[in-house]
């Protein structure tokens, strides 16, 4: 079922928003390469691959319905931080937004009675507790190093092992 004209431009924002996510943590992943921190820029950029494939979920579910599909200019992402703990509570910050986004997008699904889609943000629903703890357990890590250089080496090394 097609849906309706305020899902459909729901589903496109949150689409578009998972498009600069990967976005803003590519410019993440940069930042880090420029410390010399490869851990922390691979984790970034594992992060980046996952926030695509958010992205495709959106743009799959409006294809499938056959919604009007509006890919639109993903923003430009910020690009200086102070430190790596600055990194990642701008991340731990931004994934929470993100969730109330997705709640939003919930309440609406089900006003509007969009099964469908209320079926797909369930996925997100879970995904956003995921993504926010994976997060805030680095910052949690972060925070107890304080500005100890070889512990934050050996979380570079650590963060190296995050696969998809
Ligand atoms: Fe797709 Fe991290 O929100």
């Amino acid at each position: 079922m097609i849906p309706n004209k305020k899902m459909e431009e729901m589903l496109n924002k949150q689409m578009n928003a998972e498009f600069y996510n990967s976005h803003l943590y590519m410019a993440m992943a940069a930042w880090f390469e420029n410390q010399n921190l490869p851990g922390f820029a691979s984790w970034m950029e594992v992060q980046a691959e996952e926030e695509r494939k958010h992205a495709l979920k959106f743009y799959n579910h409006l294809k499938e319905r056959r919604g009007n599909i509006k890919v639109s200019q993903v923003p430009q992402p910020p690009a200086n931080y102070k430190n790596a703990l600055d990194v990642f509570q701008s991340a731990l910050d931004h994934e929470i937004a993100v969730s109330k986004e997705i709640n939003k997008m919930m309440e609406a699904a089900l006003a509007e009675k969009d099964y469908a889609a209320v079926q797909l943000l369930n996925w997100f629903v879970s995904e956003q507790v995921e993504e926010e703890a994976q997060t805030d357990a680095v910052v949690q890590q972060l925070k107890m190093i304080g500005e100890s250089r070889g512990s934050l080496m050996y979380i570079d090394r650590h963060l190296a092992k995050r696969k998809e």
